[in-house]
């Protein structure tokens, strides 16, 4: 028997209501700044905005056509002054957490954010006791910058969330 790993390819409209399911979860949306209850046709009009944005990827990995895990880079976009500037954010579902997807969905975003997309600096926010994304996240160079104090709100609680940013590693340069 052949073991192959999920298939990763860009997210489409036609993918709202596997979104919307994996969202549903609150062991998925309670770790993003999403609400409960998501909407299928809300999540429609995001993915169709996203086709024509080029300074971003929304991935997805797939497994027995299910989307078993979403990461997306979005542009900081707004001021010229950013445009060295994306936000990332990622999540997996609940019974494939904790076995490597996480990981091999950062290694996709990033090769195409550094080597493709030539973002300098990358930057998200984190709950302050999501050990396992925090893990995550230093293990591909990111660190620490700050703490928000009650930035969000989470059933029924404020929680800090942590500012985190990696930098490229080899910046391309223009040869000589
Ligand atoms: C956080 C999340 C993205 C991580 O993805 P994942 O596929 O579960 O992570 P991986 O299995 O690739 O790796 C996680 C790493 O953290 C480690 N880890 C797991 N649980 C941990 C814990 N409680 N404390 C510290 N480290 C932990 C793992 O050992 C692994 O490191 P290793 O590969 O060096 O052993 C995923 O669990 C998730 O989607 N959670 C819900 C949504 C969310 O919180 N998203 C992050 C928003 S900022």
């Amino acid at each position: 028997m052949t073991l192959t790993g999920p298939e990763y390819r860009r997210a489409s409209p036609d993918d709202a209501a596997a979104l919307a399911r994996l969202m549903s979860d609150p062991e998925v949306f309670s770790g993003l700044m999403q609400m409960p209850y998501p909407g299928v046709e809300a999540w429609r009009k995001r993915l169709e905005k996203q086709i024509e944005q080029q300074d971003g990827l929304h991935l997805l990995a797939i497994e027995q056509q299910q989307v078993i895990a979403s990461g997306g880079i979005h542009g900081a976009g707004g001021s010229v002054r950013r445009r060295h500037v994306a936000g990332l954010g990622i999540c997996i579902a609940r019974e494939r957490q904790g076995q490597g997807i996480g990981s091999e969905m950062m290694k996709r975003l990033l090769d195409w954010c550094d080597n493709w997309a030539g973002y300098l600096r990358i930057e998200l926010n984190v709950y302050a006791d999501n050990e396992r994304a925090i893990a995550l996240y230093r293990r591909f160079g990111f660190e620490m910058e700050g703490t928000h104090r009650a930035h969000a709100l989470r059933n029924g609680v404020y929680v800090d969330t942590h500012a985190m940013a990696r930098f490229h590693p080899n910046p391309p340069q223009v040869p000589r």
